[in-house]
Parts: structure tokens; sequence; C-alpha cells
């Protein structure tokens, strides 16, 4: 049983230090968000995120999972210290890297035996020798160490089952003393088959980037092919679904909607764009996915447009604000484009999701939030649907139909079927499907 500190609590840390602790370790979580700490304290949870309070729970009725404020004792009592503080866009839209460096820093000044730093954090190539650079010079030059880079793969909405069972582990690190560590840390994966991948640091964290932007690009694609099929009458999910038959292609991430969000996508993009230019290369690829997805976010207003032309004075109600479903999470979330356009055309909102309002509220504290779907519905005269949340699955449509004004329904997650809502007596425009109604 190794003793593990994980050095921020929000959707990563947190999951992490859960799970880590269902592997059989002993874990603590530290944040300097006291508040989250207190949550944590008292028995909840900070975040929404399905399955995590139950694992959290579990960990610490059993004693293996603790919370503290206290950074310092928290590392010096620990072997394995993971950090997993956030990695936000800087003003250039390269990784900043701020809170990895305090953290390493504070590592260096607590460094009273050896211990392994690892970058769960998605940090850009280069990170991994600059954190050793820099805990060597904070600690006066101990050898007490060795820096590892664990990037994390999990996704908001299923995180707990991705960590628990990750189609791989990846560990990049030079030092044969904490790969073994790093085995043991992840022996109750190892031991169930979980493909556990050991490589250079360097390589650890351009799979990260890579990974992420790939899926990206692959999101983009089919809204792009999605677009052409809205022109000439084409069924994107048709496409997808035969595109998805062959194995090299295969079905995931070929989902056509309002464009990629959330607090990955777009910051490790722009990230990684920024990776090559730094080192003298350019990521003509990349550059246009996230080109692509900014017209894509846009694209939705045109949508409403072109069944609505003059939209001042009219109501559009917005459903869903989370970047996805199954999360509270809005940043990045493709609603955040969509409202600010909405507004400058003179439109008025009423918004609803099912956990991310108050998420959203910190950046558009003046809109008309309502307390469900029907209410935001009610008076409207135009329907946006942002995100594919169960409950938006299965609307009464005979009600929606009923309280809008104009039978105007934008769906640019592709839920409803367009020949139906046109039966249905909708003006129904979708991502890729429109025309196939026709
Ligand atoms: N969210 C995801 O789905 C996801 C998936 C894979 C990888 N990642 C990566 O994981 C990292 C963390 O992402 P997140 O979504 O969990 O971020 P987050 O903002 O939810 O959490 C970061 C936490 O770190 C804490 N923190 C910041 N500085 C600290 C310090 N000096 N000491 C202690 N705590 C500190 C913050 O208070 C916050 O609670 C990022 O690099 C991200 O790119 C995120």
């Amino acid at each position: 049983m190794k003793k593990i500190c994980v050095v921020g609590t929000g959707y990563v840390g947190l999951v992490t230090a859960a799970g880590l602790a269902d592997f059989g370790n002993s874990v603590i979580g530290v944040d300097i968000d006291k508040e989250k700490i207190r949550i944590l304290q008292e028995g909840g949870i900070p975040i929404y995120e399905p399955g995590l309070l139950e694992v959290v729970e579990r960990n610490v009725k059993a004693g293996r999972l603790t919370f503290t404020t206290d950074i310092d004792s928290a590392i010096q009592n620990s072997r394995v210290v993971f950090s997993a503080v956030g990695t936000p866009p800087g003003e250039g839209g390269e990784a900043d890297l701020r809170a990895v460096w305090i953290v390493a820093a504070t590592f260096a000044k607590n460094l009273n035996d050896y211990k392994v730093f690892i970058n769960k954090s998605t940090v850009p190539v280069g990170t991994g020798k600059k954190t050793r650079e820099l805990i060597l010079k904070e600690s006066g030059g101990s050898e007490t160490f060795d820096v590892v880079s664990n990037p994390e793969f999990l996704r908001e909405g299923s995180a707990v089952g991705d960590f628990l069972n990750p189609d791989r582990v990846v560990v990049g690190s030079r030092s044969k003393k904490a790969q073994t560590i790093m085995k043991d840390v992840y022996h109750a994966l190892i031991t169930r088959g979980v493909p556990y991948v050991e490589t250079n640091i360097e390589s650890a964290e351009i799979i990260k980037y890579a990974s992420n932007a790939f899926l990206a690009v692959k999101i983009t694609f089919i809204n792009e092919i999605a677009n052409l099929c809205d022109i000439v009458g084409g069924d994107v999910n048709e496409v997808a679904k035969a595109m998805g038959m062959d194995g090299r292609i295969s079905p995931k991430f070929l989902h056509a909607g309002p464009g990629f969000g959330g607090s990955c996508f777009p910051k490790d993009t722009m990230a990684l764009v920024e990776i090559f230019k730094e080192n003298g290369i350019k990521s003509r690829v990349v550059e246009a996915a996230i080109e692509a997805n900014e017209l894509q976010k846009q694209g939705v207003v045109s949508k409403l447009k072109s069944v609505m032309p003059e939209l001042k004075g009219k109501t559009v109600a917005i459903l869903g604000l989370a970047f996805k479903p199954n999360t509270d999470d809005t940043r990045f979330s493709p609603t955040k484009v969509v409202i600010p356009l909405l507004e400058k055309e003179g439109a008025e909102l009423q918004v609803y999701d099912p956990v991310a309002m108050q998420d959203f509220k910190r950046d558009f504290p003046h809109l008309n939030y309502k307390n469900n779907a029907y209410e935001a519905i009610d008076g409207a005269d135009a329907l946006i649907l942002m995100t594919e949340w169960n409950e938006f699955r299965s609307l009464d449509l005979k009600r929606v139909r009923s309280l809008l004004k104009s039978p105007v329904f934008i769906d640019t997650r592709n839920i409803y079927d367009p020949r139906d809502m046109k039966e249905k007596g909708f003006i129904f425009v979708c991502t890729g499907r429109t025309r196939c109604a026709l």
C-alpha cells in the first residue's frame, strides 16, 4: 500500500484520489480551495460526477481517503505525489503552467525522503524535464526524487468508470525505481489486464495531446460532413454509421453537433498548436480543426436565422448549458458562443440545464434561468437544444409544440428525427439531417 498525495481535487484530482484509494492505496487529497475541502471533509463532493460520491464515501469509510488544505504535511507524509492542478489556456493559447510550478516548488520544499512527483495534469512536452530542473533547484540539489508523466484520459460524465476501467494507463519515466513504484500504485489495474504502457516522459506528454487533438479533429471532420449533408440532402447519421463500420475508422466520436467544447479539447488543441510553434513547425490539421470548430459553434445561430431571419425581440429557449450531458462543467461550452451571438441579434433568452446552471451563472449571471425544460420553452419563439441530456431525449413534443409561440425547433445534437418532427408540425433544423426530411 503506497502513501499517495493528490494535489488538486477538481474533476481529475478527486476522481484520481478516490480511484487510487479504491485500488487499496492510502490517499490524501489536497486543494487550496478551502470550500472544496470543507465539502469533502463533511462527506459531500464539490462537483457533479455520476457515481463519484459512492466511491469517495466507500474509501473515506475504509480509512483510505482523507482531505486537507495542509499541502506541506500531505507531501511530507507521502511517497507518491500526483499533481492534478488545472492547466488552463494562457493568453496566447499556450498551457498556463503556473499552478504546476507552484506544486513542484512545494514538493521540493517538503522533500524529506525519496518521493515521486507525477504530472497527472495535461502538460506540454518538455514540462517533465522542466519540473525536474525546478525541483532540483528549489530543493538545493537533492536527487531524492523522480518525475513521472502519467496523463489522464477520463471523460467527465463517465469519469469514475473511465478511471477504474481505463483503456490504458500511460506512465512516462526513465527511472526504474519510479516505474516500479508506479506499477505498485496501479497494481489493481495491471492484475486485471488493463494495458500498461511505459514510455519516456516526452512520449507520455505527447500521447495525451495527440489523443485529444485526434478526437477533436475527428469530431470536426464529421461536423463538416454534416454541413455538406445539410446542403445536398444527405443524412449524416447514415453516413457516420456506415463510415464507423470500417474498423480503421470506428463509430466513436462521429456524432455531428454544435462543435466540441469542454475543459479539454478546446484548450488542448490550442496548446498543441503553440507546442508545434515553439518547436519551429506548424500543425495545419489542428489549426484547421480549431477554426472549423469556431465556425460550427457560430453556425447554430445561422441555423436559427435560416428559419427565423429576424431575432430582435424574439424569445429563444436554450435547453442545455453544459458542454455535454452528465456534467456540471460549462468550460468552453458551445452554448457560451451561441448565447452572446443571440443576444447581439436582440433575442431574449430563457435557459435551462439539469445541473449546470450554477456553473453557467458565473459567466452569465443575467440570463433568465428556468426550473425545467417546459418553463424555458413556455412562450418562446424558438427552441435550441444544445446538450443531449437524457431528459431532453423524451420531451413531450405535443406540450413543447403548444408552449412555443412558433414551432421552431433547432436540434443541434440530432436527438429527434426530422421526418417525425415535420409530421408533428415543427419547423425543424438539425445537424446534417435537416434536408433529408424534405
Ligand atoms: N476535466 C477533464 O475531463 C480532464 C481529463 C483529463 C485530463 N485533464 C487535465 O487534468 C488537469 C486538471 O483538470 P480538472 O478539470 O480536474 O481541473 P479543475 O479546475 O477541476 O481542478 C483543479 C484543482 O486544482 C486546485 N489547485 C490549483 N492550484 C493548486 C495548488 N497550488 N495547490 C492545490 N490545489 C490547487 C484547484 O483549486 C482545483 O480544485 C488539467 O491539466 C486538465 O487538462 C482534465
